[in-house]
């Protein structure tokens, strides 16, 4: 199995991390996770444009074009021939002696590697539990950070409480999940937060919102409150390994009528469609 190390394909036990690398130090660093469908990178230039952005917003200057990232990309899934899978990529800042601060000219490292994914189908057509759970992150969550301690803690509470994901509320608001977008669909109208520094700009999300739209579904880019969700007629999640999956049971309690609604349904469908169509037009 092959990795790609800073545009370099090699052995995945022949590469190695500095220990002084300010990603393993700090989580001073950004990632991508990105879903191949038939061998095809799906959402691609997408991700890619999120992975230049969340690196500007954090002062790290890329050392490859787009284009480059892109066919490096494509190369390590060839390399490895990954059909149904995923590819992870991470860029930290660079190696320098531990201190909080850091002078200019790092080398940020960029490794990737692909990993098998299981489509969550039982999940899909059956719906799944989550719980709430305090937002208590930082306030730049649209940036696709490598510190992710507090996602994990939530995460980690939900799964041993028996759910599928935790649901964060700020302030009475919901913003998203663990690592998942959040949808409530209220009489009929799609609500989810708006794309701001309270969440992650999920790929998904806006491929979720376009379908929306072509689907002649009402959707509204506002904010669902704490109450609101608890009487929501459905309410899904969206990410790029779970793609579209309803929640069933909130907090022990069924939502709607308890099993994946209508809404949801449609927009799953739309969203199969939508990978079949990117996997056809590559070919
Ligand atoms: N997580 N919000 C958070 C906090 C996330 O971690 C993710 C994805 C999303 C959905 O984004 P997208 O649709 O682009 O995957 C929203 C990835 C999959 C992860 O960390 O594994």
């Amino acid at each position: 199995m092959k990795i790609l190390v800073n545009g370099q394909l090699v052995e995945r036990n022949e590469a190695s991390i500095d220990v002084e690398d300010r990603g393993y130090q700090f989580g001073d660093g950004i990632y991508e996770v990105i879903r191949v469908y038939k061998g095809i990178l799906f959402g691609l230039r997408e991700h890619a444009e999120r992975l230049f952005r969340s690196a500007a917003e954090i002062g790290i200057s890329l050392p490859f074009s787009l284009e480059d990232l892109e066919w490096d990309l494509q190369k390590l899934v060839q390399e490895n021939a990954v059909s149904d899978g995923a590819v992870y990529i991470q860029t930290t800042r660079g190696v320098a002696p531990r201190k909080h601060q850091y002078e200019a000219g790092l080398e940020p490292q960029t490794t990737a590697y692909t990993f098998s994914v299981k489509k969550p189908e039982q999940e899909q057509a059956y719906g799944v539990s989550a719980i709430t759970d305090e937002d208590l992150r930082w306030l730049r969550c649209d940036i696709k950070s490598l510190n992710l301690l507090y996602n994990v803690m939530a995460k980690q509470k939900a799964y041993e409480a028996g759910a599928f994901e935790g649901i964060l509320i700020r302030d009475g608001i919901v913003t998203e999940g663990t690592s998942s977008n959040v949808y409530a669909v209220l009489n009929g109208t799609v609500r989810t937060h708006p794309a701001n520094r309270m969440i992650l700009n999920g790929i998904t999300r806006k491929n979720i919102l376009d379908l929306i739209v072509k689907n002649g579904i009402e959707l509204d880019e506002k904010p669902v409150t704490e109450e609101e969700l608890r009487q929501a007629d459905e309410i899904f999640i969206s990410s790029t390994t779970a793609e579209i999956i309803s929640v069933v049971t909130l907090d022990g309690k069924s939502v709607g009528s308890g099993v994946p609604g209508p809404v949801t349904k449609q927009l799953q469908a739309a969203f199969q469609e939508c990978i079949q169509q990117a996997a056809r037009v590559s070919f």
